[in-house]
């Protein structure tokens, strides 16, 4: 990572709501750097750095949860009714601190079905999805916050232990075919260094509020999964076409595959100078699949 005069030093701690498969990444890519982390579940776990929250059955933590932070990122999705969990609970609390930064994960959802067209963050939203107007809605209400947020639309995210090998190993790949269908993705570690990558440099990037991160070859489904078979040494199951597989796929899995689009990422890696560390799937599943293999070696 280039440019060390950086905004970020130890002295930062870091409050990660949400701590699901990319906070993780986040917070262990984080804590390198030699921040301080703490991060929420729903459900208490033995990580002395995690507390308790669920805005589902309203188990909040106290506000001494806050004292000292000086970043907040949110990986939650939108709650049941539509509303952001977290501004709906810490709203006012938030703006009373003097927070430097606050990171949302959000979704390229928003951007809805462009018919395979590329997409960028100049474009506006037009959400085909309910869950992608919520979305939307929590983008809005975390704008209209006030606090010093910055928002990253996200494709498919994949990673060590989330991606096409895992679903062959445990039997839950689909080999769908539909004609011209393309889709995004990106390496959670590309998520992370992005951020940190924004954050080390947000003294001399020009700050902008939304921005995409996906990986530089939106491609077929079924391209992916061809190569992780080939990789494992596999004959891939014979695709079924879309019409055929769509009885059997659930509402979720079926609204997926409605739309269709190439989400640009000219804004983080040309004119704000991220450099990806997984360019496109054949990379990232490569560190993927050397992660397994030396989980299971060392098992
Ligand atoms: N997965 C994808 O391919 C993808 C693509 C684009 C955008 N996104 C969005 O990017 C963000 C991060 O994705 P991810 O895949 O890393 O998410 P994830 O693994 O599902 O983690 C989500 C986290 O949010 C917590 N959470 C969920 N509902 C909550 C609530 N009502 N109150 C409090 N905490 C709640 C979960 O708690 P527990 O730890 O207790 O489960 C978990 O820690 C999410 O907003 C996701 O919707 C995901």
């Amino acid at each position: 990572m280039n440019n060390f005069a950086s905004s970020l030093n130890i002295k930062n701690k870091f409050l990660i709501l949400g701590c699901g498969f990319t906070g993780k990444f986040f917070a262990k890519t984080i804590r390198q750097f030699g921040c301080t982390v703490l991060t929420s579940s729903r459900s208490k776990n033995k990580d002395p750095n995690s507390f308790v929250f669920n805005s589902e059955n309203n188990t909040v933590p106290s506000r001494e949860i806050f004292d000292g932070v000086t970043h907040i990122l949110s990986c939650i999705p939108p709650g049941r009714n539509g509303n952001d969990p977290v501004l709906a609970s810490f709203k006012s609390h938030l703006k009373s601190l003097s927070l430097e930064w606050v990171g949302y994960l959000s979704t390229t959802g928003v951007y809805g079905n462009t018919k395979g067209d590329w997409v960028s963050e100049i474009n506006q939203p037009k959400p085909f999805q309910k869950r992608s107007h919520k979305r939307l809605k929590c983008e809005k209400e975390w704008i209209e916050s006030g606090l010093p947020v910055q928002i990253f639309r996200l494709p498919g995210i994949y990673g060590p232990g989330r991606s096409t090998f895992d679903a062959i190993r445990n039997q839950t790949v689909r080999v769908i075919s539909k004609k011209d269908q393309v889709f995004s993705r990106i390496h959670v570690a590309d998520i992370a260094h992005a951020i940190i990558y924004l954050l080390q440099n947000k003294n001399s990037l020009k700050f902008h509020q939304i921005i995409n991160i996906a990986d530089d070859e939106p491609c077929s489904q079924i391209e992916v999964i061809q190569y992780c078979y080939n990789i494992m040494g596999l004959k891939m199951p014979k695709p079924i076409s879309f019409e055929d597989a769509k009885k059997e796929l659930s509402p979720i899995a079926q609204s997926f595959w409605m739309e269709n689009r190439r989400v640009s990422n000219k804004l983080l890696c040309e004119t704000l100078g991220y450099q990806l560390i997984y360019k496109n799937y054949k990379q990232g599943l490569e560190n993927c699949f050397l992660d397994s293999y030396k989980i299971s070696n060392f098992l």
